[in-house]
């Protein structure tokens, strides 16, 4: 079973002890999984043993001769329900792998706790080690979920065919922040989501693109009026777009106050001047 943990190199010199987060992915299609995080930054991460995401198929764990890891639903209706007992011996598996760590054992389910930014924080400073179990048809047996998961996480209120794309989500979203996978810590708490705002727009070269010019104050190399600008757009962002997450927000910062009065008085300028085109 030992190609089932796969993502992560053979120990070398001068690399962690262990990697600081390993993340187990129980899922009866680990190749759709692996091809995913094995690219870009978090292949390279995983290359360089700052974490650790092994796919492991549950179908392996089956007790029967034909690999059957699903079966009718007690009191009929449509699609097969995952039988628990597969589940329950690959989790056994890879609780025994992964020896000694800070375990959380999740099920993702769309009627689990919605995800977030923030929800994504806490599940990479509270463990080290994470289990993922990806259902697939019409769920899983309820009797695993009460006796192993944890917790149960969703994506989002809708309904997907498995569990690999909310695993996937997952896993990438706390492994960014774990450091060393990002060159800089600054890479995420800068942006949308870490303190309740979106992030500002970003633009890159060339500076005229279809006609579309790149903001002047950006091209100025004036560090702290880019900054003003950019905290400024996020703030407008925010409310624009997300006037629940704006709602929440309390802004503390001298700075920050005399950017919303900055806004609010353009705002009255601009319902004047639209009051004054009607006229
Ligand atoms: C078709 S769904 C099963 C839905 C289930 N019958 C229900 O109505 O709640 C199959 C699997 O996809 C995964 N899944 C689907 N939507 C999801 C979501 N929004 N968030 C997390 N996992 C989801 C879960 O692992 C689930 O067991």
């Amino acid at each position: 079973m030992d190609e089932n943990l796969n993502l992560r190199n053979d120990a070398r010199a001068g690399v962690p002890e262990k990697p600081l987060m390993r993340i187990d992915i129980l899922t009866l299609f680990p190749d759709s999984i692996r091809t995913v995080l094995s690219t870009s930054i978090l292949g390279r991460a995983a290359e360089k043993d700052i974490i650790e995401i092994n796919c492991i198929q549950i179908r392996d764990f089956t007790e029967n001769k034909q690999g059957q890891v699903d079966d009718y639903s007690y009191g009929g209706g449509w699609g097969c329900v995952m039988m628990a007992q597969p589940l329950k011996s690959c989790l056994d598996f890879v609780l025994e792998c992964a020896g000694e760590r800070h375990t959380r054992v999740i099920y993702l389910s769309p009627q689990g706790k919605p995800f977030d930014q923030a929800e994504a924080r806490r599940l990479k400073s509270g463990y080290d080690h994470l289990v993922l179990v990806c259902g697939h048809y019409e769920g899983v047996d309820e009797r695993f979920i009460e006796t192993c998961a944890d917790e149960e996480i969703s994506i989002g209120d809708f309904v997907l065919t498995g569990g690999e794309i909310p695993a996937m989500a997952l896993a990438d979203s706390v492994c960014r922040m774990v450091p060393g996978v990002l060159s800089d810590e600054e890479c995420f708490t800068g942006e949308s989501h870490w303190d309740g705002l979106l992030e500002y727009p970003q633009y890159t070269r060339p500076e005229q693109w279809a006609g579309r010019f790149v903001p002047e104050i950006l091209l100025s190399g004036h560090h702290a009026n880019v900054a003003k600008w950019r905290r400024k757009q996020s703030i407008l962002r925010t409310k624009k777009r997300r006037p629940d997450l704006y709602a929440k927000l309390v802004f503390t910062e001298k700075s920050d106050k005399k950017l919303l009065a900055e806004i609010e008085s353009e705002e009255i300028s601009a319902r004047e001047r639209g009051l004054e085109g009607q006229a």
